[in-house]
């Protein structure tokens, strides 16, 4: 698949530094130089033991705020042990993984950029060997189909959390906020998307709960409602972003029955525990949902706060749904992983180097 490819007029903006993309803005806490973003991704380059980043981590994330970029969502970091899916993946729940983001923020700040903290907890997608020797924990005993990414062994039968599992899971979010910040992140983005743990609770494949945490959809939305009531009372809701999806990572071609009803179900439990901050997930950001919207302009049919956008953006589709007010910022990803310097390309009208998963996957450049 083509990631980052010409036709989609990634050569064509050449006149870019008059894109509504340079312009800054204000969104929550965060005072952005640019309205884009580098969508939060995975790759593998901690420690693996102690889930500890090292310099190259730091030199990577420092390039791109040197580039330019508003807002730096970090890699996926997990918040417990056993929250952990893919061998490499940092951590922000132990002291020495604090000290050593403290190096990545520092760095970010000295180039004038704000960055935050995408904490995670895989759930169900993952194995005993990968979670400390404990079985992964989900909402209910139900096991993936495939292979873990990247471990190539098949998914463990989960141990459905009882409640007390789920506060305790709902603390460790709220503490690896606070980690986050002592770390010098500007603020969290908590990962509800793709399948992974709070995303199980949301969705009617993984959780057939019969208590508060199951049900019918607004129901399914209890754990994520307290997650986010959780971070926004450790840190302020004007550093907590939310990410959500109807993809997953472990069902192919998923999409919700209803889409208008299932943005409008999320939309209404932010609105309940006071959330501002939203990063919408979907591949393709083009894709027609219902009534001829995407899902961000189905958001934003019920949403005035900050809206994130990504999915296979170019630079002149990330202009039109930033001039239409669709979106506030734009995320970028796999044009980030192949590009450090992407946006000084964008406004120099210098070529993309093309994303490509073999030849940029196993290196941080
Ligand atoms: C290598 C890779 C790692 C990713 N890791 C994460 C992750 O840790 N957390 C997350 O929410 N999304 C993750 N994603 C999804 C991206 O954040 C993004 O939504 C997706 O790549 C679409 O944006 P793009 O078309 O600009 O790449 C990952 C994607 C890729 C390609």
């Amino acid at each position: 698949m083509s990631l980052v490819n010409n036709e989609q007029n990634w050569g064509k903006l050449k006149n870019g530094s008059e894109s509504k993309l340079f312009e800054p803005v204000k969104i929550g806490a965060w005072n952005l130089r640019s309205r884009t973003a580098m969508a939060p991704l995975t790759r593998c380059f901690a420690d693996d033991q102690t889930g500890v980043v090292g310099d190259d981590v730091v030199e990577y994330y420092r390039k791109r705020a040197a580039d330019g970029v508003g807002l730096i969502i970090s890699e996926g970091t997990i918040i417990s042990p056993r929250g952990k899916g893919y061998p490499g993946t940092p951590g922000i729940y132990s002291e020495e993984q604090i000290k050593a983001w403290k190096k990545v923020t520092d760095a970010v700040h000295k180039e004038g950029g704000t960055m935050i903290s995408q904490i995670w907890h895989v759930g169900r997608l993952s194995h005993h060997e990968i979670t400390g020797n404990f079985l992964p924990q989900a909402p209910s005993a139900i096991r993936a189909e495939g292979l873990v990414s990247r471990f190539r062994k098949p998914y463990d039968i989960p141990e459905e959390m009882t409640v007390e599992e789920i506060q305790e899971v709902i603390s460790q979010y709220a503490q690896a906020a606070r980690n986050a910040i002592e770390a010098g992140f500007d603020g969290v983005e908590i990962h509800a998307a793709h399948g992974y743990l709070i995303d199980q609770f949301n969705s009617d494949i993984t959780n057939h709960r019969t208590d508060q945490y199951g049900g019918d959809l607004p129901q399914r939305l209890t754990l994520m409602k307290e997650v986010i009531k959780a971070v926004i009372d450790a840190i302020g809701t004007e550093r907590t972003m939310i990410r959500f999806s109807a993809h997953k990572a472990d069902v192919p071609n998923y999409m919700w029955e209803d889409p208008d009803y299932a943005i409008r179900t999320f939309i209404d439990a932010f609105k309940e525990v006071g959330a501002t901050l939203l990063h919408p997930s979907i591949m393709q950001f083009e894709r027609i949902l219902a009534d001829g919207k995407t899902m961000h302009q189905l958001v934003r049919k019920y949403w005035d706060g900050a809206i994130v956008g990504v999915g296979t953006l170019d630079p002149e589709m990330a202009n039109k749904a930033l001039e239409e007010g669709t979106i506030d910022v734009a995320a970028f990803g796999r044009p980030l992983i192949s590009n450090p310097d992407l946006l000084n390309r964008l406004k120099n009208g210098k070529e993309i180097e093309e994303y490509d998963a073999k030849k940029h996957l196993g290196v941080l450049i």
